[in-house]
Formats: structure tokens, sequence, C-alpha cells
């Protein structure tokens, strides 16, 4: 809890928070995207799951004076109640949360079931947050994030995987610098394990 007040503290966030013992990400790893986002200062930033983590990268888009959050959740009921929350704080300039249900697809010869496609913005995302779809859907569920938006980064953008300690989330990333092996890899150690994957040249 002493990370999640530190942070509340840090962004100002007074009247409460949607945090969830076992849904929210660590206060870990959201100190490092809210670092990150406080130093990058992106324009934009897509988010794979909604929640507390867009709540305070909403809040740091605000101190930054610019950049804007879309979160994809496939979840109506979780989507309503991030969108309360980011109403609450009046951050609706900074973040819009999608709900985007899962649909299922094949991508490099296997199925998988993730986030509706047709509302992620086409270009410019700076910043990547990867906390969803849930790891027990399916096996490598948050593979298809990266070849499905990697046409759509900026060159530099930075990929932040939460849960990457986990074998699946390792298999994933091995996945992924297989496929790009541009993408430089850095793993950080926290909780539950943080990839930080950059790419160089993307499109
Ligand atoms: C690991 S959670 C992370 C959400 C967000 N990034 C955060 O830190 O608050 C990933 C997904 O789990 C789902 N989820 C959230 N709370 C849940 C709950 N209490 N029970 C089942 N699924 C939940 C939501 O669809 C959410 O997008």
């Amino acid at each position: 809890m002493e990370e999640y007040e530190s942070l509340q503290a840090q962004l100002e966030l007074n009247d409460g928070i949607p945090y969830t013992p076992d849904w929210s990400a660590g206060g870990d790893f959201i100190q490092i995207i809210v670092d990150a986002c406080l130093s990058a200062r992106p324009s934009l930033v897509l988010e794979c799951s909604s929640g507390l983590t867009t709540l305070m990268l909403a809040r740091c888009c605000q101190m930054n004076g610019r950049g804007r959050v879309v979160s994809l959740e496939d979840g109506e009921q979780y989507a309503d109640n991030t969108r309360a929350y980011i109403d609450r704080y009046g951050l609706g300039r900074y973040a819009s949360v999608i709900h985007a249900p899962l649909r299922r697809s094949m991508l490099d010869g296997a199925e998988y079931a993730w986030y509706a496609i047709d509302k992620i913005p086409e270009k410019g995302i700076d910043m990547l947050v990867i906390d969803g779809p849930s790891g027990f859907i399916q096996k490598h569920s948050r593979y298809p994030a990266l070849p499905v938006c990697y046409s759509r980064l900026s060159e530099g953008c930075r990929i932040y995987l939460d849960d990457a300690a986990r074998p699946d989330e390792r298999e994933i990333v091995a996945l992924w610098q297989a496929r790009y092996p541009t993408v430089r890899h850095e793993y950080r150690e926290t909780s539950r394990g943080c990839s930080i994957l950059t790419v160089e040249y993307p499109g």
C-alpha cells in the first residue's frame, strides 16, 4: 500500500483511486510508467487494460500540459468504472477509455482473443503500456500487442509490459525479439517484473 500512497501523494489524487488488490498493476510498475510519462512527455500513450494505471497516466499528461492516454478495456463495467474516476478528477481531456471487446483472430499461425482494433489510433503512439488482456484467457495472451500496434508506433516508442516475471510473458518477449530483432529490451526487477522495450524504426 505504501507505494500506492506515495503515488497518490505525488500525483495529488486525494479523492480516492480505483485500486483493487488482485487486479491493479503493482505500485512499483506504476511508479516506472509514471516516471517515464513525466520525463518523456509523450503525445500519445496507448494502454491495454484500464484502471488505476489510466488515472495515473492521465494525471501525468495533465501535469505535463500535453499528451493523452487511450486505454483499451474489454470489460464494459471496468471501462465505466475507470471513466468515473477520470471524470471525478476532471481528466476527460487527457484520457479516453475505449470499450474494446476481445475478438478472435489469427496471428502468426495461432488464434488469439485480443482487443477490437478499429478504435486504436493509426499512428503516433509514443508509449505503450501492456497490462492486459488477463493471462488466464489464453497462452501468450498479450503477444498480439506488438504485432498489431507495431506500424502505429512512433520512432523511439517505449513499451512497458507488466507481469514480465511470468514464464508466459518471458516467452512473449522472446517471440517479439525474434520477430523484431532491432527492438531493445531491458528487464526491471519489480514485484511482478517489468519489461521495457524500445522500438527504433517501426513501420
Ligand atoms: C490486471 S488488470 C489491470 C488493470 C489496470 N491496468 C490497472 O492497473 O488498474 C487487467 C484487466 O483485468 C480485468 N479486471 C479488472 N478488475 C477485475 C476483477 N475484479 N475481476 C476480474 N477481472 C478484472 C479488466 O478487464 C482489466 O482490464
